[in-house]
């Protein structure tokens, strides 16, 4: 899943949303390739990608449904231009808006309200790896989102795991690093439901074409949430290439 961020403009969009779409079509059925935009363009996308093997989605959704929230864009609002997907709890959002993990965990009720796949994402800072406390902060953020979700709900959640000193920075975590995150994260939601334990979980951090196999490789890695990779068409399309080689060995 692409995460363009606040990057794009009508007329760059174009190339990249078609490029994506030619691309993905050729790779094998079993690759989910998809794209969070700014919400502005999602009607751009929903026109360019109707159709072809990509989806569509916003990177947030309001806690409320509607009402005097100036600014503010509705789950339904994205999901009415054909987004099925809407990442939140991104930690720039967590930072930069002081989204607390509460109001992370209504968000998701949003958007699975609004019948869009709420991309969860969790992850914990530099300081907080090195203090050791790695899974208490992602597990404190996922058991949020998990209280407020029935097993039902919480079987249609996708789950990312974004350290935030690997976002942006060409410093991916190592596979082995994402790898034990991933399957503590695996073994919480397990123990929500039997139907959670298949909930899909993405990497997100600095994927780039030649560490993205690598990563797709560890067992309970699913796929990835590509930031500035994603802006590029043949770079996203490689790192799409790397989930299907490792879909059809695995
Ligand atoms: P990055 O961003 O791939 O540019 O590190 C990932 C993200 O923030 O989703």
């Amino acid at each position: 899943m692409g995460n363009w961020k606040m990057h794009g403009c009508l007329a760059d969009n174009t190339g990249l949303l078609q490029a994506v779409a030619k691309g993905a079509g050729e790779l094998p059925a079993e690759v989910r390739v998809g794209v969070c935009v700014p919400s502005p363009y999602l009607a751009q996308a929903q026109s360019l990608l109707d159709g072809s093997r990509v989806v569509w989605g916003a990177q947030d959704v309001s806690a409320f449904t509607h009402g005097a929230y100036t600014g503010e864009v509705a789950a339904q609002m994205a999901a009415d231009f054909g987004a099925t997907f809407a990442i939140v709890g991104h930690s720039e959002r967590r930072a930069y808006h002081r989204e607390s993990a509460e109001l992370v965990a209504v968000k998701t009720q949003r958007a699975l309200e609004a019948g869009l796949t709420p991309i969860v994402c969790v992850g914990e800072t530099l300081e907080e790896r090195e203090a050791g406390s790695t899974q208490e902060v992602v597990g404190a953020q996922l058991d949020e989102v998990l209280a407020r979700l029935s097993a039902e709900e919480a079987a249609r959640i996708v789950v990312a795991y974004e350290p935030v000193w690997a976002i942006g920075t060409g410093r991916s975590a190592s596979s082995q690093q994402a790898q034990a995150v991933h399957a503590f994260l695996r073994s919480r939601l397990t123990a929500k439901g039997a139907g959670v334990a298949d909930v899909p979980l993405l990497y997100g951090g600095s994927v780039k074409p030649d560490n993205a196999e690598e990563l797709f490789r560890q067992q309970d890695i699913d796929g990835g949430l590509i930031g500035g990779a994603s802006l590029k068409d043949q770079d996203f399309l490689a790192i799409c290439k790397a989930a299907a080689a490792t879909a059809v060995a695995s």
